[in-house]
């Protein structure tokens, strides 16, 4: 490993980062900016020069969940210490989550912020640095400032301070808490605050496929593009969706085949409604609502119970079956429904899928990045109006705008809940990276 290497691989945009003396530098920005690369190698060389020092040094990485961290930071530290050839002087766990050199036992420890106790009072003695990384994914800041004093009290005689790094993409919302936490640290000369975006590649490691990637989104919403390519906050708006994208189709385009069908369910008994949405995924990579199934409950005395939306929904599923020649390649339901889905399978011994819902602003937020690709359409048939009408009213509610944890209103959104649902349940399918 040579300086002239190294050189090879870092953009100069980040050669302030990296060579600062503050004891806590924040990396943010765009997707792709090379944020997680970046501080994967700075880490991986400041280990190394302890390993060369025959000193003990250890190194911690924290993100919000364990789960999360095998397949993100941990494989990113192995991608740094493969690009710097060293990897096969380590050991690889997953049991403790730890890559240790060998020779030394110098190693990165793992950690989820899920399980603040393990940070809180950690035993990891001769800290040289602390990575949270995807830190806007935490909850608060809360498990920065209890777990800090810790890694600090434990720091290595040989450094003058132990160096926090943290790297996140902004969160669109001004309000959310890692926005107002980076603005509080402006002015503190503690701190290195460093934005960074994938226009800053000079050494071109950004692919061309990736790159026309990027054209696609800031070609269609341009706002969207400035915030996931950029890093802007760029707020929230007033309606959840910009139904611009929202492309409409009279017939199916002669240029693209339906590879598969797709249902998704959001029920009601009481007063809401129970819809069903059929989704096509094109040869192209393209969403098509194909049709809407739709009922509305309110104002009705007799009001269908479940064995009748059972059937309702199965006769849905056929036409679309013969209609398309397809079957069904998943069917996704609401997580909290139980009755239609065991109505479902007693009557037809199909199970729905339930979505593993995540908080309404993710949700929302892989149909945005579905809808900002250009890649969402629509038949423009009576059926799938209430689709259309429901998303146009789709709104954040005002009075909840400014603040950490915004909440739409919640009325018609019967339709918009089903799409979320279909979009989160099929996100690999639907190419939707996260
Ligand atoms: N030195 C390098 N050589 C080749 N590819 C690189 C190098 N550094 C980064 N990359 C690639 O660039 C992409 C984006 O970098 P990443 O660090 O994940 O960005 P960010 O964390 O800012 O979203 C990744 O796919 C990574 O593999
Ligand atoms: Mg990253």
């Amino acid at each position: 490993m040579t300086t002239i290497s190294l050189r090879q691989q870092i953009n100069p945009h980040f050669y302030k980062m990296w060579n600062t003396n503050k004891p806590y530098v924040v990396l943010n920005g765009g997707r792709g900016s090379f944020k997680s690369s970046v501080v994967s190698l700075k880490l991986c060389v400041e280990l190394l020069k302890f390993v060369e020092q025959r000193c003990k040094g250890n190194v911690i990485c924290i993100m919000d969940n364990i789960s999360h961290i095998k397949d993100a930071v941990y494989s990113q530290i192995q991608w740094a210490l493969d690009l710097l050839g060293v990897a096969d002087e380590f050991y690889f766990r997953v049991s403790p989550m730890t890559i240790m050199h060998r020779k030394t036992g110098n190693s990165f420890h793992f950690y989820g912020a899920d399980d603040p106790m393990k940070l809180k009072s950690n035993k990891v003695t001769d800290v040289i640095a602390v990575w949270f990384e995807e830190f806007a994914n935490m909850k608060s800041v809360d498990v920065f400032d209890q777990s800090v004093p810790t890694f600090i009290r434990n720091a290595s005689p040989h450094v003058d301070h132990v160096t926090v790094y943290v790297s996140y993409n902004p969160p669109k919302n001004p309000y959310d808490w890692i926005n107002e936490w980076v603005t509080s640290k402006e002015n503190d000369d503690d701190y290195l605050i460093d934005h960074s975006t994938y226009l800053d590649d000079e050494l071109g490691f950004t692919t061309p496929q990736t790159l026309k990637l990027i054209e696609g989104y800031k070609a269609n919403d341009y706002d969207y593009y400035r915030w996931l390519y950029l890093g802007e906050v760029v707020g929230l708006g007033t309606n959840v969706y910009n139904i611009e994208l929202f492309n409409p189709l009279d017939k199916l385009p002669d240029d693209q085949s339906i590879n598969a069908l797709f249902y998704s369910v959001d029920t009601g008994h009481e007063v809401s409604a129970t819809t069903c949405g059929c989704y096509g995924l094109t040869n192209l990579g393209n969403v098509i609502l194909l049709d809407t199934y739709y009922y509305s409950p309110q104002g009705k005395s007799h009001k269908k119970p479940p064995s009748e939306l059972a059937k309702d929904l199965k006769g849905f599923i056929d036409k679309c079956t013969n209609e398309y020649g397809l079957q069904p390649d998943r069917m996704t339901i609401d997580s909290a429904e139980g009755a239609l889905d065991n109505q479902f399978y007693n009557d037809y011994g199909v199970h729905w899928h339930k979505v593993n819902k995540l908080k309404n602003i993710d949700m929302v937020d892989r149909v945005q990045d579905l809808l900002a690709q250009g890649r969402f359409y629509y038949l423009d048939t009576d059926a799938n109006k209430v689709f259309i009408e429901e998303h146009k009213k789709y709104q954040w509610d005002e009075n909840t705008l400014q603040s950490d944890d915004p909440k739409v209103v919640k009325v018609d959104d019967h339709t918009v809940d089903q799409f979320k649902y279909f979009v989160r349940d099929n996100e690999r399918q639907l190419g939707l990276k996260w």
